[in-house]
């Protein structure tokens, strides 16, 4: 391009300098991009908001208010929970009691679990975080692990760790939302996120298929247990571990991804109706498979999992309770 074209092009870019100024934004969002999609049920948010602006800034997620702050630096940090498949996350600034701006942008929670949340709209696409320029954030957050974080859970060392000896996680800042759920995994209770995310990874903290390499690192008893079993369940043999359980923390006991019956019916829809228990015997219609007592695991509800072992068993059918065939698991409850 001749020199004078290039002069002509700086001319040109003086004279929109002062007229951008003139309606500054009021809001940027720093993370997340539109369109990511992600896994987590809980979306960090960073945003960057023009001093003495606004006076407050509400976060929205599906119509619904999930957070909200008065900005006092120059830029504030929120979480927010994701439901599965397209959430629609608005942020205004408001000013005197009025909306002085507002930004919109989708995130798509998907899951391996549910069919209809797998794959996710077009458009949509899987970013990593922490392999994007953070120095913005660096400003006021540590980003490289330290020492403190390299604490290591095994099943055996755990309870010293949990009796209050948790040191500083350099993750805590910013994923603390992550285990704020009633149950929560041994190692992501003490923070050791290190544990199983490896910061020489590429992608940095990637953690690779099947699960089975992580989960029995620690699990050791279980793979020996399970592995020599007659019957592995279909999951466990892909070592899918995650299908099932949250690495982190969840809403259920266990750390399931969803009620122990939701769980199994998502894959055997079918066997909800608890017809197929009987349906060898003389029987009409379908035995409970929840909501009574279980009458051989005291205190807890029947379930799927009190016929059938989730893991691996030596009986056909996944049977539970040492059973041998179908008539034998019957008399493990009803005597007679
Ligand atoms: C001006 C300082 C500052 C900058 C720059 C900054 N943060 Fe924050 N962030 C904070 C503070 C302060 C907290 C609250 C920490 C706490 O409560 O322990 C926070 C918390 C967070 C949280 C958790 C919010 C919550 O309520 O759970 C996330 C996620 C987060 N920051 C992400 C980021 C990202 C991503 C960037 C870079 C794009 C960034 N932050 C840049 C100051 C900053
Ligand atoms: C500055 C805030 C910040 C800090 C500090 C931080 N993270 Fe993140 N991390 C994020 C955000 C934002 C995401 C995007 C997903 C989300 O919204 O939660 C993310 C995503 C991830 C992911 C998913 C892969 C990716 O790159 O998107 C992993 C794994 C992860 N973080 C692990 C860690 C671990 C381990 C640590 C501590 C050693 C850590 N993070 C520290 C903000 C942070
Ligand atoms: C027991 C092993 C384990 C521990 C401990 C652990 N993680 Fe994870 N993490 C995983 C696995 C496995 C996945 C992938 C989940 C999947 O396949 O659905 C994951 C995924 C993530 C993701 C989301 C990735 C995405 O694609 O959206 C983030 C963020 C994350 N971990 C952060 C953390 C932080 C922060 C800690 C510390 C509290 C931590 N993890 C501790 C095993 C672990
Ligand atoms: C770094 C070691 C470590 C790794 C890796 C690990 N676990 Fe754990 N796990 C633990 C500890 C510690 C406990 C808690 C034991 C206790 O409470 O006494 C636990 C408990 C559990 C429990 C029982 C929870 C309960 O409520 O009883 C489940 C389920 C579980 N882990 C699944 C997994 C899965 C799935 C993976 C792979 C994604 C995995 N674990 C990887 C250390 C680990
Ligand atoms: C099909 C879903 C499913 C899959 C896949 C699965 N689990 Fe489980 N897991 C369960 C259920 C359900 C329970 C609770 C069983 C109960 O109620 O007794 C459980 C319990 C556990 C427990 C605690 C009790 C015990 O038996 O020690 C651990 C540890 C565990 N799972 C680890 C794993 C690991 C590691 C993998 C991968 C090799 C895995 N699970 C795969 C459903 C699953
Ligand atoms: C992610 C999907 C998935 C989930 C969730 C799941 N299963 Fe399965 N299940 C499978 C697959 C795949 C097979 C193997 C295919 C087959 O044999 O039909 C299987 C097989 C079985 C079998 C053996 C069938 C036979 O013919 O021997 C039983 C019993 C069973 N599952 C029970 C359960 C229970 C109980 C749960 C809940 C704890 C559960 N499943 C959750 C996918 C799943
Ligand atoms: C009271 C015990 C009991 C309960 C509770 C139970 N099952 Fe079964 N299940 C059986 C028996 C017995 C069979 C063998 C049926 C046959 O082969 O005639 C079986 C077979 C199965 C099979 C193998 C193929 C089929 O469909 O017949 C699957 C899959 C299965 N059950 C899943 C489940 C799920 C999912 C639940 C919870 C919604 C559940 N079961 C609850 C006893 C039970
Ligand atoms: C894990 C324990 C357990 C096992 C194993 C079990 N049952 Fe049941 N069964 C129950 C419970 C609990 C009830 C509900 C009792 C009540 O209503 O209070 C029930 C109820 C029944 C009923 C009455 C159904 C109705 O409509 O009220 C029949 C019939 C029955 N079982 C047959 C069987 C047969 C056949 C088998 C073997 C294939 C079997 N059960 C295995 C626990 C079990």
């Amino acid at each position: 391009m001749p020199i004078k074209n290039i002069f002509f092009l700086f001319l040109f870019f003086l004279l929109l300098v002062p007229s951008a100024e003139g309606n500054q934004k009021i809001l940027t969002v720093n993370y997340p991009p539109d369109k990511t999609v992600m896994e987590l049920g809980v979306l960090g948010i960073s945003l960057s908001v023009t001093p003495g602006s606004s006076d407050l800034i509400k976060v929205k997620v599906n119509g619904s208010e999930q957070a909200s702050a008065a900005p006092g630096k120059k830029v504030e940090c929120f979480s927010v929970k994701l439901s599965l498949g397209v959430n629609k996350i608005e942020v205004s600034a408001i000013k005197d009691k009025n909306q002085v701006e507002t930004i919109a942008f989708d995130i798509f929670r998907r899951s391996d679990l549910e069919r209809e949340y797998r794959n996710p709209p077009a458009g949509f696409q899987k970013k990593n975080f922490h392999m994007t320029d953070t120095s913005l954030c660096a400003e006021c957050h540590a980003m490289k692990p330290s020492e403190s974080d390299k604490k290591p859970v095994n099943p055996a060392t755990f309870a010293s760790l949990k009796d209050g000896k948790t040191s500083p996680s350099t993750c805590y800042p910013c994923h603390k939302k992550m285990t704020a759920y009633p149950f929560v995994h041994g190692p992501a209770s003490v923070w050791s996120c290190l544990s199983c995310h490896n910061p020489d990874a590429k992608p940095v903290y990637f953690i690779k298929k099947p699960d089975t390499d992580t989960c029995f690192a620690c699990h050791i008893e279980q793979k020996q247990d399970w592995l020599a079993k007659k019957y592995i369940h279909g999951p466990v043999n892909t070592g899918n571990c995650a299908i099932c359980h949250s690495p982190h923390a969840s809403e259920n006991p266990f750390n399931l991804v969803k009620p122990a019956w939701e769980l199994c019916i998502t894959c055997h829809v079918e066997n909800g109706t608890g017809r197929h228990i009987i349906a060898g015997f003389v029987y009409e219609g379908g035995h409970p498979t929840r909501g009574k007592p279980d009458p051989v695991r005291e205190g807890k509800e029947l379930s799927c999992a009190s016929c059938h072992n989730p893991h691996a068993s030596n009986y056909p059918r996944l049977w539970a309770l040492e059973a041998q065939s179908a008539f034998a698991l019957c008399t493990k409850c009803h005597q007679k």
